[in-house]
């Protein structure tokens, strides 16, 4: 009997402070739904403590998930703990997450304090949180860079206290495999009462070998692995969840344990994240870029046609690449649709809502005649972002394009019950059209992103625009999909207006006070 591996996605934790991976509540929701049915045991949510609308969507993942644990993360401060405590008091399966630094630089030049006074707050937060639940992770974070000896110390004194998984990481990605795959070995052979916890890792990427330490670390005992989805994370991003998992599972004949993951959703894991935060794939990524399992060279079709085993060492299929995803079309009534979406993941919250959606998807299938999973996800993000924050709407676009003339857009907008529209000329259909919405908004925002990826094959398929925005500090994705790259793009740029028109009420939290 293997032991279990334990995977905690921090993809709306970490992956979230990437700078322009913000997301909503409910795009968290509906991340957390995904990682929930891909069976992750654990989803760190959040940081409450940071702001109002941290603390929100935390609350709603809490409320949403029945199946993972769902984790908030709190500085070893008594006022985190209890906004973590009180964030998740509706989840059915909590764990409060909290971390004060422990490497000399870190203590000295950023907390200014002695090391005795960080093991006192550490033990003071472990106890504070096991008031809220009984699951608490501890991370002396800059481990990497922290005194062996000086981990053993508040490692064993926050077990006495509470803690049941003692989290090592690599904050600064500074750590290469051997060296901290032995640290892993020694924490444990060297804390008295270690067998009492759970050691974990959170490793980042900053020299590329996030994935490589994590490994290194289960080699040597631990048996929870911190990741994220295509490895989103601060600066070169967290160790990638679909390579760890992958890993361990195709090379079961290195690793003494396994994980309980339903791999077969990846993909769509990956893809929902990437449009969500409008952060693409490389086409050449493990595991789930467009090219991770094509064969181009001659030598290797002629292999794989003989036996997929001579260049495969994973199936397509394991992770989610199926050859059949169409699912539905023009004449799929009601029923068909609702049960797609909901095996999905996504619940609609009135009869209200399946309508509206159902007559989208009747627009769409009159356009398009296969509709793909892929589409149903882009429809789901705009009727949720209709709902959640857009208080602009396009009413109407008309563009003019014609070999050696200047391409002049005209665009109807409604703003809060007021229609308005205005024209513009522009180098291209999208520049005019993005420039007419914009003579309209006045935003005065820069633009920092503009990327189309189709959804799916064919000239026929939806083309998703990703537009960031940036306006005095603030940035913002917006997401548009439709078969008219123009309309998509137009819809995108609305998007994201009115997300940077919204209250700002996700602050990125400043670990530095403690
Ligand atoms: O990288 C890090 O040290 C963290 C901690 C909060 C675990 O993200
Ligand atoms: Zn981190």
């Amino acid at each position: 009997m293997k032991d279990k591996l334990i995977i905690f996605d921090t993809t709306l934790r970490d992956g979230e402070q990437s700078p322009g991976a913000s997301m909503t509540r409910d795009e968290k929701v509906r991340i957390g739904k995904a990682l929930e049915r891909m069976k992750v045991d654990v989803i760190e949510a959040g940081f409450p403590a940071a702001s109002q609308g941290d603390f929100e969507a935390v609350q709603a993942v809490a409320n949403a998930i029945k199946e993972s644990t769902v984790c908030g993360l709190a500085r070893a401060l008594d006022k985190d703990i209890d906004r973590a405590g009180e964030a998740l008091k509706g989840a059915n399966s909590s764990r409060i997450h909290t971390f004060i630094a422990t490497s000399p630089i870190h203590m000295k030049m950023k907390l200014r304090m002695e090391p005795e006074q960080v093991i006192e707050y550490a033990v003071r937060a472990v106890k504070r949180a096991r008031q809220y639940t009984d699951n608490v992770e501890f991370s002396p974070e800059d481990a990497g860079r922290s005194e062996e000896d000086f981990l053993c110390q508040i490692l064993e004194a926050v077990i006495d206290a509470g803690a049941t998984t003692l989290n090592i990481p690599d904050t600064v990605g500074y750590s290469v495999p051997g060296q901290f795959g032995e640290t892993i070995a020694n924490l444990i052979n060297r804390i008295p009462n270690s067998d009492k916890a759970i050691f974990s890792v959170h490793c980042h990427n900053d020299l590329g070998l996030a994935v490589a330490n994590s490994l290194s670390a289960v080699l040597n005992g631990a048996r929870q692995v911190e990741c994220t989805i295509n490895g989103l994370g601060e600066r070169a991003g967290n160790a990638s969840l679909e390579e760890v998992v992958m890993a361990v599972r195709t090379r079961q004949d290195v690793f003494s344990c396994q994980t309980g993951l339903d791999t077969r959703e990846i993909l769509t894991c990956s893809k929902l994240v990437s449009s969500i935060t409008g952060f693409p794939v490389q086409p050449n990524k493990a595991i789930v870029g467009a090219n991770a399992f094509a064969h181009e060279s001659g030598i290797h079709q002629d292999g794989v046609l003989k036996n997929p085993e001579t260049y495969e060492i994973m199936k397509a299929e394991d992770v989610g690449w199926s050859a059949n995803r169409m699912v539905l079309g023009k004449h799929s009534g009601r029923n068909a649709f609702k049960s797609r979406m909901t095996e999905l993941g996504h619940e609609f919250s009135s009869e209200e809502e399946l309508n509206e959606t159902f007559y989208c998807f009747k627009q769409l299938a009159d356009k398009k005649h296969e509709i793909f999973d892929e589409d149903l996800q882009a429809l789901i993000s705009e009727t949720s972002s209709f709902s959640e924050e857009e208080h602009i709407k396009l009413i109407a676009l008309k563009v003019c394009s014609e070999t050696g003339e200047m391409p002049r857009s005209t665009v109807t907008i409604r703003i809060s019950d007021q229609e308005l529209t205005g024209s513009a000329e522009g180098s291209g259909a999208v520049d005019a059209s993005l420039k007419a919405i914009e003579s309209l908004v006045e935003s005065k925002a820069t633009l920092e992103l503009y990327s189309v990826n189709s959804l799916t094959n064919g000239t026929d398929a939806q083309g998703e625009v990703t537009v960031r925005l940036e306006k005095v500090g603030r940035i913002v994705n917006g997401q548009g999909a439709d078969t008219d790259i123009v309309i998509a793009s137009a819809k995108a740029y609305i998007n994201a207006l009115s997300k940077l028109q919204s209250p700002d009420q996700r602050k990125h939290p400043q670990q530095g006070d403690v």
